[in-house]
């Protein structure tokens, strides 16, 4: 029986959640300084928020999130993953009463991966929230296809159906076969800055010239500048809608 426990309670599985899941994301993902200064403050407020999906004491996959208050229009939702960060952990301190729950994670450990253990993980975080009293669920969610079109603008991509009408994008379109629909672009979802080196470690590459490059697992392009020792990503996500 699949089971969503809190991850407070379930100290036995956090080393290998630390490994299986970091695994399964780009370097340069863990390098938006925008979330720097709210990341202890989001453990330590919202604990309850991250979860683990457990079968038979075997850890399967994992995902965390934040409530926010948010009015229901695309003008209102944050610029993206960031945002989100940032508005729920000041609307915290400022007593704001959240009504939004917003998925920012998820990852199936890689040998677990196409057996619809995302659904698994969407569905119970969804009900969830629900109890919780979050009657709305929102993601800015990073389309995994999309690193494969690098240089199409991210409203484009959102736009590519398959023939049954489902999203192109695998991960989307598990998202949607759960009821959810795609609400915007977030082009500027999370804001990744370093030096050249910084960008070399990360992607594994080296950038000789100042100029645009496509990198492994970029969901856009990599924008290099010598003489100014910066390298700068920025990353788009598609803000959906949980019915
Ligand atoms: C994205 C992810 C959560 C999907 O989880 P999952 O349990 O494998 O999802 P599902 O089994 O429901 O499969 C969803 C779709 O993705 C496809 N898929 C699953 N694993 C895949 C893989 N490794 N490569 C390509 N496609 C894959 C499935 O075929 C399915 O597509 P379908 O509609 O044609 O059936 C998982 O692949 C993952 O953890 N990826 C790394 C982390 C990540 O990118 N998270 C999303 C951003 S927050």
């Amino acid at each position: 029986m699949y089971e969503l426990i809190p991850v407070a309670d379930g100290p036995q599985y956090d080393k290998e959640a630390e490994q299986r899941f970091i695994e399964e994301w780009p370097e340069f993902i863990f390098h938006d300084e925008g979330v720097t200064p709210y990341r202890e403050r989001r453990v330590e407020y919202f604990r309850d928020w991250e979860y683990y999906l457990v079968a038979e004491d075997r850890l399967i996959a994992g995902c965390w999130g934040v409530p926010i208050a948010w009015d229901g229009t695309v003008a209102d939702l944050p610029g993206g993953f960031t945002d989100s960060l940032g508005r729920a952990v000041t609307s915290y301190e400022e007593g704001v009463v959240p009504n939004t729950f917003v998925l920012m994670a998820a990852a199936v450990r890689s040998d677990e991966q196409g057996r619809g253990h995302a659904g698994r993980v969407i569905t119970a975080i969804r009900d969830r929230a629900v109890d919780k009293g979050l009657g709305q669920v929102i993601a800015p969610v990073r389309p995994t296809l999309k690193s494969r079109y690098p240089l199409t603008p991210i409203e484009t991509f959102m736009t590519w159906t398959r023939e049954d009408g489902l999203p192109l994008d695998p991960w989307l379109r598990t998202h949607v076969r759960l009821g959810a629909t795609l609400l915007a672009p977030a082009p500027a979802s999370q804001t990744m800055t370093g030096t050249v080196e910084d960008w070399e470690k990360w992607t594994k590459m080296l950038f000789p010239s100042t100029g645009t490059y496509t990198i492994p697992d970029g969901l856009t392009t990599l924008a290099i500048d010598r003489d100014a020792d910066t390298g700068i990503y920025v990353e788009p996500n598609i803000w959906l809608r949980h019915a």
